[in-house]
């Protein structure tokens, strides 16, 4: 084969080696291969010397066009392959703007808020002022004042927790209920007059069941005045029934006992699901349960600074998860606070 052959056939196979390029690690070793300095056009240019001087000049051209032809291919594959790299980058980047968008989630009050939020609007309706109290408190505050007898069964350590205090310290609790508000309410007020609404959690130690929880939430009313008389419990009963439940909603007391009311009675509601002809929900007797009340205990009056020959009151507490598992027919307790978005999500 001559030398011209030979650079024919060189031709046709890096061309068709450069056709053959994918990506630019290949295109590298093309230039290496071909056109690089170790490449093989250089060493056919080394190769002039061995062939006869009269042929030279001819040789040397073509080697030059040989070289521009085969830089010029490279540019163009280089290109290309660029521009397909480009593409792939568009690609892999683009968006179909017609797909349909993702929604964003948005949050909503927690049902037992919604609840606490609705109640606070009927009491701020009849001037009750919304007020607190500690959730750690003192023994005294939750039960001593309250009239509670040291030996009451409440206090046992089953059902209270207790927070741990050095042996000279007084003894400190989780408050078991809002009750605790009315000593801190009266001995703030008195001797005003004062309506106030205390919501907030309180903790007893029970078994967690589909009815009772560990953590809870209570609202305590107490109302404190000249003349004030079981009638206006009654009354503020009703009010607070129809609005919570619907027009139409009766209340009644029952007889009861609480160491810190006298007399003392437990708040029911006409079933509003039966409209009072008994149903699954108030198993059948036309009313359910919704919480305690009472006229405060002479004893609570006097330890919250007000003369109980001059002043009387009355109190209440229940619980807003008790009043939405009615009012929403949620057959567990555990719900409220299992996180499971399933069930908070039902009450957006
Ligand atoms: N503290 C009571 C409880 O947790 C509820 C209660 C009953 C509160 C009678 C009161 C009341 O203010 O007068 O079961």
């Amino acid at each position: 084969m001559t030398i011209t052959d030979e650079l024919t056939a060189l031709e046709a196979q890096a061309q068709a080696d450069l056709a053959a390029v994918g990506d630019m690690a290949g295109l590298a070793d093309w230039k290496s291969r071909y056109t690089g300095k170790a490449g093989a056009l250089t060493r056919a240019l080394r190769s002039m010397g061995s062939v006869p001087a009269e042929q030279r000049p001819e040789l040397g051209r073509r080697l030059n066009a040989l070289r521009v032809l085969l830089d010029a291919a490279f540019e163009s594959a280089e290109s290309r392959l660029k521009l397909a790299a480009q593409d792939a980058e568009l690609a892999s980047d683009r968006i179909d703007v017609t797909m349909p968008g993702h929604a964003p989630a948005l949050g909503h009050t927690h049902l037992t808020n919604q609840v606490i939020a609705q109640v606070h609007a009927i009491f701020a309706e009849m001037g009750f002022q919304l007020d607190e109290s500690p959730e750690v408190e003192l023994d005294s505050n939750n039960f001593g004042l309250l009239n509670f007898a040291d030996d009451h069964p409440a206090r046992d350590m089953q059902d209270t927790f207790y927070v741990e205090m050095p042996p000279e310290a007084p003894s400190v609790l989780l408050r078991t209920h809002t009750s605790n508000a009315q000593i801190h309410a009266m001995r703030r007020a008195a001797p005003q007059p004062l309506r106030v609404l205390v919501p907030g959690k309180c903790y007893r130690n029970e078994q967690v069941t589909a009815r009772s929880e560990m953590q809870f939430y209570q609202f305590e009313f107490l109302a404190v005045g000249r003349n004030i008389t079981m009638a206006d419990l009654k009354g503020m009963l009703g009010f607070f029934a129809e609005r919570m439940y619907g027009p139409g909603t009766k209340a009644r007391l029952r007889p009861s006992y609480f160491p810190f009311t006298e007399p003392s009675a437990e708040m029911d509601v006409s079933c509003f699901l039966c409209e009072g002809k008994g149903c699954r929900i108030c198993k059948h007797s036309g009313w359910l349960e919704i919480g305690g009340c009472g006229m405060v205990h002479p004893t609570v009056l006097r330890n919250g600074g007000y003369d109980p020959e001059i002043f009387s009151g009355f109190a209440g507490g229940f619980g807003p998860e008790r009043i939405a598992l009615l009012k929403y027919g949620i057959d567990d307790i555990r719900n409220f606070y299992s996180g499971d978005v399933r069930f908070v999500e039902q009450f957006g």
